[in-house]
């Protein structure tokens, strides 16, 4: 199981219903008045948001690099791939990385992830995306926590160092002969300042929101547009 699987896996026992809610709310405003047909979600997760916007009359494709996210869209009926983005065919006139996807990327990484994003997006068309900030990663994703169910026990253990976040988790599942398996690894998510968004070559930087999920400034929504 890779690190992104294992965070699928786990990610019903993190409690981020509500926020998760919150930002597809405010991505949906966003798109509200762009004349959006096509819309490709990277990182699409379990597929909450294509559902929102399939519903709104937008044809969705996501992808995501974890099998267990996509197996769970596919499930639902969703058009979702396991592939990176740059391996997607064909154009969009909007895409999404919600909720700190960017943030799992190194920088290097960044830059070839936000190429091949340009290179999806029809003339005209809109990048949309959050980072955490400083504060999304000092103050809310710092530190530990632990949640469990009758079949599941969770414990997430997160540090931020040199503007990294090492998190681990370690998950403990019952089997269907009721025997707990341990599941753990370690996800990295690094910060990025907002001078990098500035600079790219395939997309123009043309507003950016600071705003709480939590209790504090801890993310800032990033608009693009292709160059
Ligand atoms: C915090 S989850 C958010 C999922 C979804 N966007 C949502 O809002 O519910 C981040 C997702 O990004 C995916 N991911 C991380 N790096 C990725 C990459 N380079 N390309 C595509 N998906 C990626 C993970 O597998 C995970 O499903």
């Amino acid at each position: 199981m890779t690190n992104l699987d294992l965070y699928a896996k786990a990610e019903h026992l993190l409690g981020i219903e509500e926020a998760t809610e919150a930002l597809y709310d405010l991505y949906r405003s966003e798109l509200d008045d762009k004349d959006i047909k096509t819309l490709l979600d990277v990182g699409c997760g379990r597929g909450g948001f294509m559902t929102r916007m399939i519903s709104d009359g937008v044809e969705c494709k996501g992808v995501d690099l974890s099998s267990v996210m996509v197996d769970e869209c596919r499930a639902e009926g969703l058009d979702a791939e396991c592939i990176d983005v740059s391996e997607v065919t064909g154009k969009y006139d909007g895409v999404v990385a919600i909720f700190d996807v960017l943030n799992f990327l190194n920088q290097d990484e960044l830059i070839k992830f936000l190429d091949a994003i340009s290179d999806k997006l029809n003339d005209n068309g809109i990048f949309i995306a959050d980072i955490n900030t400083l504060y999304g990663f000092s103050d809310v994703a710092e530190g530990t926590m632990s949640s469990e169910n009758e079949k599941e026990f969770l414990s997430v253990d997160a540090l931020f160092e040199d503007d990294e976040l090492y998190t681990k988790f370690t998950l403990f599942a019952k089997d269907k002969d009721d025997r707990y398996i341990k599941y753990q690894d370690t996800i990295v998510q690094y910060f990025h300042k907002i001078k990098t968004f500035q600079k790219l070559s395939g997309l123009k930087l043309v507003d950016k929101q600071t705003f709480s999920l939590y209790d504090t400034e801890d993310k800032t929504l990033l608009i693009f547009k292709k160059r």
